[in-house]
Formats: structure tokens, C-alpha cells, sequence
């Protein structure tokens, strides 16, 4: 997919909307950032593009949450909303507009499109039967069952699947299932669904004409390919149930009381409701847009909702007719993981937006590292620290930021800010500027193509490049002979033009500093343009500090709230003493002074109640009493050793200090502390008589 420079287009662009049940992830950020540095690449190439977003509010996860807090679902969604602006502006995403599908804008454009699907003949009821919790009243998602594995008998497995011997199975199959909300046994009961007959042929020659006109990224449409059956029209695709019985947190379904949408209908949706509210507040006018030809549709996914953007989406905007538009493209990513690992956010590995912005850390290292790795296909991604500071040190401040700080002391120094090649042809800089034309062409067509990788190798190419030239040509022997001041001004002139060419390239992977060298240090007093990359600069201010180093500390502090929280609590669950075997060598290698050791609040602690935790199987939940006169919660992985009620009323050690960390169960504030080595078995320590809960251990 490619844009010609010369025809200004219109883009409609938007990221996933994020649920709105938590803050957002390094996942989410990763998304932004990718469709952020596109959007400012377009908008540079003269396009005008209404980049949009919001959150997505509804569905059984979110009304179950607030429940559990005691609040109702508009309060939990406004609170999490609020923390968004602070990453959004923190990463220079430039969202024209950030909306929420709980608005009235989503609720009269879902129940439009529904409408309409309906008046095509392509929405119909059928009898569904279902588990309902008969204590909640509710019907019950695959995710709030329980029960014993048919297939292997290991007890306390979800409805979907076993996660002990990877068997597949319906709720129904379960033995002794239970509703993980009340504990009930849930009972099978009918309800009628409306559903979407996406296995109408109508349907399913569009979306095989859709998905397969080459638009799609080639691992897309191959998946495409497999849902939709190859051969025979009929197979393949099953009808979509779009609705949910009350109680629900939705949008109601038009003439059918107590229905709702199910959430990934309205989700989409979202995205025309942001538009929408944008385009007025802009005063466009939103059917009208839809329906001009000069506008382009596109979403920007994760690999794990492509069934919902390129089979359901295109379909519900197709069947709904004018004015709405069928996407123009769906841009699909892999994850972000760390180290090799899977982001997994009850594990705390990984990295916290929230922690990165609170620490200081530059947003255009971020910015810079995922771009660098960033491609056009659906691979993941990993996040490596050592490879995060050699990226962002060696190339980004050694390689880019160095050719500006040296050129431009000596254009200071000996020419008064003043740039020129008096020393250069007129043919060889002709020569010059044309190169850095093509170099900009190339990076203009892997930026559309969201090869982003491929821009910064380029880059780094051509800073290596002005940097061997200008070392080549020793400008500081070139400053201490009158007679070679052109030369001396040509050679710097010629790399701060490179620089120039350099900043225009990453520009949209780095916007702050862009502008920065664009207004102060070359005083253009505007914005760069794509065409910039191959003008010459005629001037430029005294060099002052661009862009700083990442220190290997900033990225252990990084890593550290969540390392020695969660890792040591739930890997292990306790801080156990080293193994004897390995404690000789790491011993001497790590001493801590006594002053260091003082840190750590050691306490006696009463465990006044333990429980296990539901949906964690090394878990348990321990009530203490530290002599504080309340009662804190903290999490140990000890179930394995220890059943809860031979706990109650031990004494313990606990680190009283420890940050508290906010899981997946609730808050743990606290360790308890155990020994264990190679082998099996966790041995919980215990104070002799006489201790009390709160004695201090020292
Ligand atoms: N609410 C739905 C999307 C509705 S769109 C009409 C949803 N929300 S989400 O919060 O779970 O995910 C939002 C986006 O983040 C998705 O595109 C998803 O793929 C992306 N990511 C979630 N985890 C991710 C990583 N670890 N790495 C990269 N992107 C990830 O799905
Ligand atoms: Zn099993």
C-alpha cells in the first residue's frame, strides 16, 4: 500500500480501543506508537489525517469489576479514562480525539447499522441454551465457569479448556461445574440471541473478494482464507450472536427489551462514534466524509482481534450500506514481549508505561527502540534491555546526535552560525542534494509500508557515512590553517545538511526533537516538511544538548518495581534461602554492609487467617497481625507446602517494608519469608517462644 507523494489524500485512521477495566500496557503503547510514527509520516507528506481512538467500555468483565468495588460501571470507566491522558501526551501520541463507546454518538450508530443489517434480512433470532448462575441471576461467560476436567479429572479448570493436559471441551462437558462468581452450580437455561448471518453468500463472496484482493498483509489474508473455507461457499463460517441477556453493561438492542449488543459489536462501532464527535467538533460533516472518495479507512490491530476487524467489521459496514465505508485496510502487529517472554501482567515481567514516564525516562528512546524493530509483518517484538541501551546509545545519540554537536561547534566558532560550501562544485553539491533526495524517497516508501526497521538501518547507514566523511576530511587540522577555512566550512556545512536530511527521516519516530532542531537549531521557525530532507540549511544556532544517554541504572530502575515484587513473591512466593550448593560463590559476589541490610523492616507476624486464592494455584491468601492494630493482606507462593488451616496462628517473619504491589487478587503488602532449595518442599521460618507479632528482626 502506497501513497503518491503528489495526490493529497484524507486518512481516517485509529488504534484497537483499549478495555477500559485497567490502565494501559506496554502492548497498548506499543500499538500507538506504531500508527503514531505512520500518522505523522502521512500528515509530513501533505495528507490530512483524523487519527482517533477511545475506550472500550462495555461488556460482562467491566460490570463485574465495578461490581466487586462497589461501583458502578460509568464510575470505573471514568476513572480509568482519566489516567489516559498522561501516557498519550507522555509518548507524543497525537490522537486528534479520544472517545468512549458508552456514548450517545455509539449508541445511535450501533443501533443504526443494526437496523439496517436487519432490513437487509441478514439478522435472525434462534433459541440458545446456555449456563445461567442461578444466585446472580445472570448468564454465565465460558470464563466465570468451573469445574473438573472430564478429560483428565483435575479439578478447578475454566470452561473452554484444561490447563493441565490441554484438552478442548464446551462448559457443558465439565464435571461438578460452579460459577467462579457465586460458587452456585450453574443450570442450563434458554434464551433467545440474535445473530448476524455472516454465512449469508452474499457475505461470504464479499469477504472473500475483500480479504483476498491482495490489501490485506499476506499472513492476514491467509487466515482469512482458512475461516472462510476455501472451496465451498456454504462451509467455513458460522452465523455471529451479537446479543446478551441482562443484566449486561451495553448498548440496548432496538425493539427487544432486556437484550443488549454483545460488546464486540458496538466495539467497532467506537471508532465511527470518535470519528463522529471529532468531525463535529471540526465541524465536518460525518456522512458526507464517509462518502467522499478521497478518503481512506484504516485500523491498526494486534494479531489476536483480526477475526473481529477483517471478517465481522468489513461485513457489518458493507451490509449497512451507504454512507458507511468498508476499511480500506486493517494494519495487523505481533506482541511486544520481554526478553523472550510473554508480557504476562500477574508475573509482573515486563515494563510499566506509567513506571518509564514516572522515572523520567525519554519517550524517543522508546519511540526509537520499538521502531527500530518494527516491520510490516505479524512477527512479535522482544524488549531487550541491553539491546534497548546499545540501540539508543550507539546509534541514536553515537551515531545521529554526534554529527550535529561536532559540525556545529566549528560553524560557531569560526563562521558565525553562517553555513555554505564554497569549497564543492556546483555539480558535486547538485550531486549531494539529489543523493539525499533518493535516500528520502526510499525512506518515504518504507515508512507507507510500515517497514520502520528498515528507515532507521537506512539512517544509521547515512550517519556512518557523514561521519567517516567528516572524520576524513579532520576538521580540527582544517580549524588551526587560515588558508582552509572553505574547506573547513564546506565539510561541516555538508554533515549539518546530512543531519538535517537525518532529522527529517525520524522525524515522525521522534517529533520533540525534530521540531526542536527544526525551530531552534537550524531557525526555521516552522515544522519540517518531507522536502526539507533535501534543502540546504543556511544557518544554525550554537549546538545545545539534544538528546541524553540511557544509563544502564534508569533501566534497572526500570525493571525493579516489578522484578523484586512479584517475581519473588509469586515465582517462588517467598524469599528463600540460597541452596547450599550455589551459596559459596554468589556469597562474596554479593555483600550487602549491615547499613544495607538495616533497610529491610524485618517483623514477627501472626497469621490470623490463610485461604487459597481462586484462579491462582501456588497462592495462598494470608491475613497477618504485624502489632500495627490492623490486619495486612500479603500473597505467598506456599500453597504447594502448606494447607491453609495448619497456618493459622503461626508465627512468622515478614518483611513489613516491602512496597506494596498490586496483583492480579488484590493488594500484597508484604513477604513472608521461607527457605527452599534444588528439591522439593518450602519450609515457612518461625521465631522460638516468647516472640510477639510485631518484634522487630534484627
Ligand atoms: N477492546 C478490544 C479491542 C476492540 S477494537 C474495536 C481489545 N482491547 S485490549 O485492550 O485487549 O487490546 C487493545 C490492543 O492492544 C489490541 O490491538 C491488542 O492486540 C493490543 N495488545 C494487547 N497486548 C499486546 C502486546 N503484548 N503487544 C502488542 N499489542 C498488544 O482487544
Ligand atoms: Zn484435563
Amino acid at each position: 500500500m502506497e501513497i503518491p507523494a503528489s495526490s493529497a489524500r484524507t486518512l481516517f485512521v485509529t488504534t484497537a480501543l483499549p478495555y477500559a477495566n485497567g490502565p494501559f500496557h506496554i502492548g497498548h503503547i506499543m500499538e500507538y506508537i506504531q500508527a503514531d510514527i505512520w500518522v505523522r509520516f502521512q500528515r509530513m507528506q501533505g495528507h490530512t489525517v483524523h487519527f482517533v481512538c477511545a475506550d472500550d467500555t462495555h461488556g460482562a468483565p467491566i460490570m463485574l469489576k465495578a461490581e466487586a468495588e462497589g461501583v458502578t460501571p460509568q464510575a470505573l470507566v471514568e476513572r480509568i479514562t482519566a489516567t489516559r491522558p498522561k501516557h498519550l501526551a507522555g509518548f507524543y501520541l497525537s490522537f486528534d480525539h479520544w472517545h468512549s463507546t458508552d456514548s450517545p454518538e455509539n449508541v445511535e450508530l450501533s443501533q443504526d447499522i443494526y437496523r439496517r443489517l436487519k432490513s437487509a434480512g441478514l439478522i435472525y433470532a434462534k433459541p440458545i441454551e446456555q449456563f445461567h448462575d442461578p444466585v446472580k441471576a445472570m448468564f454465565l461467560p465460558d470464563r466465570y465457569i468451573k469445574g473438573t476436567c472430564p478429560v483428565c479429572g483435575a479439578k478447578d479448570q475454566y470452561g473452554d479448556a484444561c490447563e493441565v493436559c490441554g484438552s478442548v471441551y464446551a462448559p457443558t462437558d465439565l464435571i461438578d461445574p460452579y460459577s467462579t462468581l457465586s460458587g452456585a452450580k450453574p443450570v442450563l437455561k434458554t434464551s433467545d440471541h440474535f445473530f448476524f448471518r455472516l454465512s449469508d453468500p452474499a457475505c461470504i463472496e464479499f469477504l472473500r473478494a475483500w480479504t483476498q484482493d491482495g490489501r490485506l498483509q499476506s499472513e492476514v489474508a491467509n487466515k482469512a482464507r482458512e475461516w472462510l473455507g476455501e472451496q465451498d461457499a456454504t462451509k467455513g463460517l458460522a452465523d455471529w450472536d451479537i446479543s446478551r441477556d441482562a443484566p449486561y453493561f451495553g448498548i440496548p438492542i432496538p425493539d427487544a427489551p432486556g437484550k443488549f449488543f454483545y460488546v464486540w459489536l458496538d466495539a467497532p462501532v467506537g471508532y465511527l462514534a470518535s470519528l463522529k464527535a471529532h468531525l463535529r467538533n471540526r465541524g465536518i460533516d460525518f456522512a458526507q466524509f464517509l462518502q467522499d472518495p478521497n478518503v481512506d479507512q484504516y485500523h491498526f490491530i494486534g494479531k489476536d482481534i483480526v477475526y473481529f476487524h477483517t471478517l465481522f467489521w468489513p461485513a457489518m459496514l458493507k451490509f449497512a450500506g451507504v454512507p458507511y465505508k468498508v476499511p480500506d485496510n486493517i494494519f495487523v502487529h505481533g506482541f511486544i514481549t520481554f526478553s523472550g517472554e510473554k508480557m504476562s501482567k500477574p508475573r509482573g515481567t515486563g515494563i510499566s508505561p506509567d513506571v518509564y514516564l514516572d522515572l523520567g525516562l525519554n519517550p524517543e528512546w522508546l519511540r526509537y527502540y520499538l521502531a527500530a524493530k518494527l516491520n510490516g509483518k505479524v512477527e512479535d517484538l522482544d524488549f531487550n534491555p541491553d539491546d534497548f541501551i546499545a540501540r539508543v546509545n550507539s546509534d541514536l545519540v553515537g551515531k545521529y546526535v554526534n554529527i550535529a554537536s561536532r559540525a556545529a561547534n566549528f560553524i560557531t566558532k569560526n563562521f558565525a552560525g553562517k553555513l555554505g560550501t564554497p569549497a564543492e562544485s556546483e555539480n558535486d553539491r547538485a550531486n549531494r542534494l539529489t543523493i539525499a533526495q533518493m535516500e528520502a524517497e526510499a525512506a518515504r516508501a518504507n515508512y507507507a509500508a510500515r517497514e520502520y526497521g528498515k528507515v532507521l538501518r537506512d539512517a544509521m547507514r547515512i550517519a556512518d557515512r557523514i561521519n567517516e566523511a567528516f572524520d576524513a576530511a579532520q576538521p580540527w587540522l582544517l580549524a588551526k590553517d587560515p588558508a582552509r577555512r572553505d574547506a573547513l566550512q564546506t565539510i561541516c556545512s555538508q554533515s549539518l545538511q546530512g543531519f538535517q536530511l537525518l532529522t527529517v527521516l525520524l522525524a515522525p519516530v521522534l517529533p520533540a526533537t525534530a521540531s526542536r532542531v527544526a525551530r531552534d537549531f537550524f531557525g526555521l521557525g516552522r515544522e519540517f516538511v518531507w522536502s526539507d530532507a533535501w534543502k540546504e540549511p543556511t544557518a544554525v544556532a550554537p549546538y545545545t544538548h539534544l538528546l541524553a544517554r540511557v544509563e544502564a541504572k534508569q533501566i534497572d530502575a526500570l525493571l525493579e518495581g516489578p522484578k523484586a515484587t512479584s517475581a519473588a513473591l509469586l515465582q517462588s512466593g517467598v524469599t528463600s534461602a540460597a541452596s547450599p550448593q550455589s551459596s559459596a560463590a554468589s556469597r562474596t559476589e554479593s555483600q550487602v554492609s549491615i547499613e544495607d541490610f538495616a533497610k529491610i523492616d524485618l517483623r514477627i507476624a501472626r497469621i490470623v487467617n490463610a485461604e487459597a486464592v481462586n484462579g491462582a494455584d501456588k497462592l495462598l491468601k494470608l491475613t497477618l497481625d504485624v502489632g500495627e492494630g490492623r490486619h495486612r493482606t500479603v500473597f505467598a507462593g506456599i500453597k504447594s507446602a502448606y494447607r491453609p488451616e495448619d497456618l493459622v496462628g503461626r508465627l512468622t517473619p515478614v518483611v513489613a517494608n516491602l512496597a506494596p504491589r498490586k496483583m492480579k487478587f488484590g493488594l500484597s503488602e508484604g513477604m513472608v519469608l521461607a527457605a527452599s532449595g534444588d528439591g522439593p518442599g518450602i519450609f515457612l521460618l518461625a521465631p522460638d517462644d516468647g516472640a510477639q507479632p510485631g518484634m522487630r528482626v534484627k
